[in-house]
């Protein structure tokens, strides 16, 4: 995957919610493109895997609970600066400090259903673009 991606899901509040297509049209007009795009379910045992980075903090265990608990919708997305434009338009992990606009302020009702995942980095868009996606699941 190109370094100028990154990788999203749209978290189970927000998808169960009704959100999906209002959060989708805002990453599409803050002009990035969708590369790959998939409506799936992460089992206990994915979550897991996925969010094995954060396996050591106290919160992990509630974290994969919840991001099991209903459909997702995983995305990867493409823009120049990627990482820190994507990550600047979702806002803040706790939704009481995103900026005003941002979709986690729109949309995220706590620090864990906070509505939508974003990349840290371009090596973990990679990794995580490819938890999810094949070569022919995707534009290249
Ligand atoms: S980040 O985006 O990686 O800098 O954010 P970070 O604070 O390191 O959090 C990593 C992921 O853990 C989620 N998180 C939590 N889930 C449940 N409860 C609590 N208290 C909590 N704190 C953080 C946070 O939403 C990040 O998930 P992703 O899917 O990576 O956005």
């Amino acid at each position: 995957m190109a370094t100028n991606r990154t990788f999203t899901m749209i978290k189970p509040d927000a998808f169960g919610a009704g959100n999906s297509g209002a959060i989708l049209k805002m990453i599409e007009e803050a002009g990035f493109k969708i590369i790959a795009l998939k409506t799936t379910r992460l089992d206990a045992k994915l979550a897991g895997e996925f969010y094995k980075v954060h396996q050591e903090r106290p919160f992990y265990a509630d974290l994969c609970k919840y991001m099991s608990s209903g459909p997702i919708i995983a995305a990867i997305l493409e823009k120049e600066n990627a990482i820190v434009d994507f990550r600047k338009l979702i806002g803040a992990t706790n939704p009481a400090d995103a900026e005003e606009g941002t979709i986690r302020k729109l949309y995220a009702t706590s620090i864990e259903a906070n509505a939508v995942h974003g990349s840290d980095s371009d090596e973990n868009a990679q990794i995580e673009g490819g938890f999810f996606f094949n070569a022919f699941e995707r534009i290249d």
